[in-house]
């Protein structure tokens, strides 16, 4: 008996303690979900084979906390995701899969990534982004595959695509673009497809597809 209720004292005092956890303060309302917790916070990642942080469909409001700094493939679709801090992924030298697809960002910081340079493919489809800031990708030379589809852009930044020598597939469809610029194509020699479909886009400027060669798909 006396066994028992110390037992059960114990279980009082583990769940007071998560509790007061749970509560603490922090710049959030909520304090931070783990990436890949031991504390069944969630079971995502880290994949063995592809260090994949795979967040998936989980109503994140904000970036997990302890991405793991190997990552290389990280997953954050269909969440709640609102907000983004600049450097989200400087932390993360190697990844190259980013995937912020359904979530319900209104704009992102020009530094957001910051520090991926290994990053090859890139997805914020399906938010509620209006504008993009200049320089967005300018951290990401190696960048192959970006979409931005299912978004609310009225326009794109002329330097969005600048030197992103390795650029094959562009997703752009489902937006308000109303103009592109004219040299946003200028140094994407690799473009293989494109996609423009549901806009506002009332002409394609001139020499607009002059430096993209290998175009099979508009
Ligand atoms: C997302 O998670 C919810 C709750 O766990 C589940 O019911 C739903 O089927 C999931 N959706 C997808 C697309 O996986
Ligand atoms: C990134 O990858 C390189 C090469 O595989 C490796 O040496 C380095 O330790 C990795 N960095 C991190 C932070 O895991
Ligand atoms: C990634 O880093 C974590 C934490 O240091 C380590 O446990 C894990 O083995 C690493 N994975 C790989 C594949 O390097
Ligand atoms: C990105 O996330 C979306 C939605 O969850 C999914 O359909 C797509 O396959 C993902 N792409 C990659 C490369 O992870």
């Amino acid at each position: 008996m006396k066994i028992l209720l110390v037992l059960g004292l114990q279980f009082i005092v583990i769940i007071l303690t998560c509790n007061v956890k749970d509560e603490q303060p922090s710049h959030h309302k909520k304090p931070r979900p783990e990436a890949c917790g031991s504390h069944g916070v969630c079971k995502c990642g880290p994949d063995e084979e592809y260090y994949e942080v795979n967040c998936r469909n989980r109503t994140y409001k904000v970036v997990p906390r302890n991405i793991l700094p190997n990552a290389t493939k990280i997953v954050l679709s269909e969440n709640a995701l609102e907000y983004m801090p600049e450097n989200a992924f400087a932390n993360t030298p190697n990844v190259t899969v980013i995937n912020l697809t359904v979530n319900s960002l209104t704009k992102v910081p020009m530094k957001l990534f910051a520090g991926t340079v290994l990053l090859k493919y890139l997805s914020i489809g399906g938010n509620h982004l209006e504008e993009l800031p200049p320089g967005l990708l300018a951290n990401a030379p190696n960048l192959e595959f970006i979409i931005l589809s299912h978004n609310k852009l009225t326009s794109v930044p002329a330097d969005l695509f600048k030197n992103k020598h390795k650029l094959s597939v562009i997703s752009l469809e489902k937006n308000n673009l109303h103009q592109l610029s004219p040299t946003m194509l200028s140094s994407t020699p690799n473009i293989k497809k494109m996609f423009l479909g549901s806009n506002r886009i009332r002409e394609i400027p001139d020499g607009f597809f002059n430096h993209t060669p290998k175009l099979q798909y508009l």
